[in-house]
């Protein structure tokens, strides 16, 4: 495995790489690695001849008032998971190798990028589309492999790809939950014991609000209001979101209809957990 902090030298292995034929798969990710970040390396691992994983905190994708200082880094122990995983290369960039100075450039995919997350986060998604386009322009892979987790993100990258005739496949992943329906996330750890119980509550919602729609109930209205009631019943979050989307436009629905995404966000204290299902009318 090796570990490859510059972009040149990023560049360079794998076009030799894809001239030797080999295929190429690619993990982005902040790091702090868990399950859920393994299950996409797996599945990596079993569609490409080449792995490269990113570990890179994006300060471009934090607002002011978020994280990123205080976002996990562990280096030592992303190595370790990454090694178990089988990847063959690791870029770890340092911020002034991805944004030298005098850096200007910016992806800004509109429309999607307003709704849900967008909202409450402004400029994020903006950070987001800017450094995994830089990401494919240096680790140029042949696929791209992103969690469902993170349904916009995965939506707003798909369509990046698509309008900016990026020449990869996006391969979305299902959501790695603890076994109480917690989705994994490297935030989850700055939840305390008794936040993480009370957290279950928003995959419950989520399953019962699925469980109700395949039922027959086809009103937003109805299915928000039952997952509210529940949060508010059986934890202390405060919802920042909650709503039913078109699953490839992410456009409000008024009534429940086709694919949709279900998708919430909710304060525990400081941390913001987000979480979404899938479910067919
Ligand atoms: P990060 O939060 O580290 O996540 C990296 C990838 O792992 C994302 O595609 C995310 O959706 C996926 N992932 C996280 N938790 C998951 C879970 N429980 N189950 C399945 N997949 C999961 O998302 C980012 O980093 C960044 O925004 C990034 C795309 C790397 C750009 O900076």
């Amino acid at each position: 495995m090796r570990v490859i902090r510059s972009v040149k030298t990023m560049q360079r292995l794998v076009a030799k790489a894809r001239r030797a034929g080999k295929r190429v798969g690619f993990v982005p990710t902040m790091g702090a690695l868990h399950e859920g970040h393994a299950s996409l390396l797996r599945r990596c691992r079993r569609e490409n001849d080449i792995v490269v994983l990113s570990i890179f905190v994006n300060p471009k994708q934090f607002g002011l008032k978020e994280d990123f200082a205080k976002y996990p880094r562990r280096e030592r122990d992303d190595k370790k998971l990454a090694k178990r995983e089988k990847v063959d290369i690791i870029f770890v960039p340092s911020v002034k190798e991805m944004y030298p100075e005098g850096y200007l450039t910016y992806i800004e995919v509109e429309k999607i990028t307003k709704v849900l997350c967008g909202k409450s986060r402004p400029g994020h998604f903006r950070g987001v589309t800017t450094v995994v386009g830089k990401l494919l322009n240096i680790v140029m892979p042949d696929a791209l492999y992103l969690g469902q987790k993170d349904a916009q993100q995965a939506a707003v990258l798909a369509w990046m790809v698509r309008d900016l005739n990026f020449p990869v496949s996006v391969r979305i992943c299902s959501t790695v939950r603890e076994t109480g329906g917690l989705a994994m996330s490297s935030r989850n750890e700055y939840l305390t014991a008794d936040q993480r119980r009370e957290a279950a509550v928003l995959y419950r919602s989520l399953k019962e609000a699925r469980q109700s729609v395949i039922a027959g109930n086809h009103s937003v209205a109805a299915t928000i209001g039952k997952m509210r009631s529940r949060i508010r019943r059986e934890s202390s979050g405060r919802i920042d979101y909650i709503e039913c989307v078109a699953a490839d436009t992410l456009a409000p629905l008024k009534r429940i209809q086709g694919k949709i995404i279900i998708a919430l966000a909710v304060w525990f204290g400081k941390t913001r957990l987000i979480d979404n299902i899938i479910v067919r009318a």
